[in-house]
């Protein structure tokens, strides 16, 4: 039930989260809800390659987690009627793995690489010739007796995904044809996933009960399922197997996230930044080191919400805090400490 940081609302994948999300999760535009501008790119670049049947150019997919990366790409070759193969960077250990996996794909079939930005530099070298030429360039063998060795592969799509599209060297990024960011869910659009999602899973839920749910997902529709699950397991239990704003908010309660959806960390991040720091301004890394948090994961996991919703926000000489988190915690503003 929790990632890696122990977090209801994390938004790293869950092992619960592959066995629901594989139901809920939407296979064609028309069930996918919200990142309107995304969609209708894609949907055009689609039809296009579809009417000059040639395989879509490579996508780069960007933006924090939980948001729908994969989906999109499972929904890409559903609409292009297409394979997908689905692999990450971290799981591409040598040339040789990405060499089996390229040489298997058919014409047209996507290729989906998750977490891009963490592929090792040897098998990125290989990716360069087989997106740009469809040939896969190995060399056999070692010392005087290597050779090397030119294998041609069927037209495909890549599509990559990361959440930090900065990390990811100019060589590879610049061979992706479309690049696409995603942004966090308004809680309209997140409202709106709730009610399908809790469609799907046989549960009754009014309007409100579901708005209460998604103005609590920090913008990501991952967290969003998940307290709805989460929230349906209370309803079961203690409110006649009904979702409305009641019991929304009780179960939410029991699940000690507060009504933005901040939990402990969060409220850890402003403390340390409140108490040792006066507010800010403070960088990421001395955030880090007093939190214990890598700064990594307060950049892609915490950082994008508490941005989004106004509690910090980034100056040239580091995090400041913002009049709203000083509200929200009930803290002091300097002058009057
Ligand atoms: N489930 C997760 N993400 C979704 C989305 N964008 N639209 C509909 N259902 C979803």
């Amino acid at each position: 039930m929790f990632d890696e940081n122990g977090r209801i609302v994390g938004s790293n994948e869950q092992v619960e989260d592959l066995q629901t999300e594989n139901t809920i999760r939407p296979k064609w535009f028309k069930d996918y809800i919200g990142q309107d501008k995304v969609k209708e790119k894609l949907s055009i670049f689609i039809e296009s390659s579809l009417a000059r049947n040639e395989p879509l150019d490579h996508v780069l997919l960007q933006g924090p987690p939980g948001l729908g990366k994969t989906t999109l790409s499972t929904i890409i070759a559903n609409e292009l009627g297409v394979n997908l193969k689905v692999t990450s960077g971290p799981a591409i250990e040598r040339p040789g793995d990405l060499a089996s996996i390229l040489t298997n794909l058919k014409e047209g079939d996507v290729l989906f690489i998750d977490e891009i930005h963490r592929i090792n530099r040897s098998v990125e070298e290989i990716l360069y010739s087989a997106m740009e030429d469809y040939v896969l360039d190995i060399i056999v063998g070692k010392g005087p007796n290597a050779q090397s060795l030119r294998i041609d592969l069927a037209r495909f799509t890549l599509v990559g995904a990361t959440t930090r599209a900065g990390m990811l060297s100019a060589p590879l990024r610049d061979r992706f044809g479309v690049l696409l960011s995603l942004n966090l869910y308004t809680e309209d659009d997140l409202s709106s996933i709730v009610k399908r999602s809790a469609r799907i899973l046989d549960i009754e839920i009014d309007d409100e009960g579901a708005l209460e749910i998604a103005k609590r997902s920090r913008g990501t529709p991952r967290i969003a399922n998940r307290l709805l699950k989460r929230v349906r397991d209370f309803a079961i239990v203690k409110a006649d197997k009904k979702i409305d704003l009641e019991t929304s908010k009780k179960g939410l309660k029991l699940l000690e996230i507060d009504p933005r959806g901040l939990d402990n960390m969060d409220k850890k991040i402003i403390m340390v930044m409140y108490e040792n720091f006066g507010g800010g301004p403070v960088g990421v890394d001395t955030i880090a080191a007093s939190t214990g948090v890598e700064n990594v994961t307060i950049e892609d996991v915490y950082e994008p919400y508490l941005l989004q919703i106004g509690f910090i926000s980034r100056t040239p000489r580091g995090r400041v805090l913002t009049r709203k988190a000083y509200k929200h915690y009930g803290l002091k503003m300097e002058e009057d400490r």
